[in-house]
């Protein structure tokens, strides 16, 4: 495994690794990711063995210019609209796959879609660049772990398995993208990330719908109702923490604990909170607690994805 800075010249060796079929691990504004090129089926085969990856949980392509993704995806008018307003940024969205796209077929998990998103992040844009093929590249975890916001993270859960790891520090939101499926008229959410709603219906000019199955959950393919668990039991919505589990604090009414507390945000700020929540998770677990109680997260804004991610870290495994 190697750790390096992501250099100009480290960029430009990661480029070449990928055209080979090598993994690499690079930061995005999200969390940091796994790549491979999105059109070479060993290679997308190497990040689901990597990651102990179901095959039915389709990947995200990752673009450098509009272009790339017009020549993988049929982008309707209302798709290019959101297109111009929020990329480069931490949106993704699902789309028509065109049949020319020379996208692996394990990219999409077999769908008929392809959910596509153009990175803000200048490192992941001059790998794609360097690379010259578009990026598969989940979260750089093993699959239903914790997302990696730090390099230290994707080393310590996938080191062995990526050629190089391309280390710029602390990723900026902490949380994925947020993933919609959009069609001529339609925008439903099925992942909420970094990204609100309340923005992407401002720019859309219609409502976002919540995607729910019969069971009322999320319908993205592969949201398993269990992920971003860390090794810890977690409690939600705990205003009295039990001696000697870690406390996720929120804003500044924290009761008073015996056990390890990391406030995520005393001043009550939600885009502080997301970008230090993955790393949080990590640290109690690796102060040795065996539960985490969260206190209450307002569900407003980025509360909406934050508590996402609680839910499914505290989700019977
Ligand atoms: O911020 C992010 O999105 C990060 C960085 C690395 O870009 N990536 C990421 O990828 O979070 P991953 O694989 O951990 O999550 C991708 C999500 C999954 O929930 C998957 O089911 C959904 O996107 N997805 C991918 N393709 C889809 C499709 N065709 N239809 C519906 N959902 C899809
Ligand atoms: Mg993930």
């Amino acid at each position: 495994m190697s750790v390096v800075p992501a250099s100009e010249a480290a960029i430009a060796t990661a480029g070449a690794a990928i055209r080979t079929g090598a993994l690499v691990a690079f930061p995005t504004e999200t969390v940091y990711g796994l790549g491979a090129d999105a059109t070479n089926g060993e290679a997308v085969a190497r990040i689901f063995a990597a990651k102990g990856r179901p095959r039915f949980n389709p990947l995200i392509v990752h673009v450098a210019a509009i272009e790339d993704a017009r020549t993988l995806a049929r982008l309707s008018p209302l798709a290019e609209r959101l297109a111009s307003s929020f990329w480069p940024g931490p949106l993704t969205m699902v789309m028509p796959r065109k049949v020319t796209s020379g996208l692996s077929d394990l990219v999409t998990a077999g769908l008929d879609t392809v959910a596509i998103r153009m990175p803000a992040h200048p490192v992941a844009r001059q790998l794609i660049a360097a690379a010259g093929r578009p990026l598969a590249a989940p979260s750089a975890n093993r699959s239903g772990h914790v997302s990696p916001t730090l390099a230290s993270h994707v080393a310590a859960d996938l080191g062995e398995r990526c050629a190089m790891i391309l280390d710029a520090g602390p990723t900026r939101h902490g949380l994925e993208s947020t993933v919609i499926g959009v069609d001529s008229d339609d925008v439903v959410l099925l992942r909420p990330g970094a990204i609100t709603a309340d923005d992407i219906a401002a720019v859309a000019g219609c409502d976002v719908r919540r995607a729910l199955d019969a069971n009322g959950k999320p319908v993205s393919p592969g949201q398993l109702a269990s992920h971003y668990a860390p090794k810890a039991a977690v409690r939600l919505n705990v205003m009295r923490p039990r001696p000697g589990a870690g406390l996720i604090a929120f804003a500044g009414d924290v009761p008073p604990h015996d056990g390890p507390v990391i406030n995520l945000s005393p001043e009550g700020n939600l885009v502080e909170a997301a970008a230090g929540l993955f790393a949080a998770l990590r640290n109690l677990d690796a102060a040795g607690v065996s539960e985490i109680d969260v206190m209450p997260i307002p569900d407003v804004g980025l509360g909406e994805a934050i508590n996402d991610r609680l839910r499914r870290a505290a989700a019977p495994r």
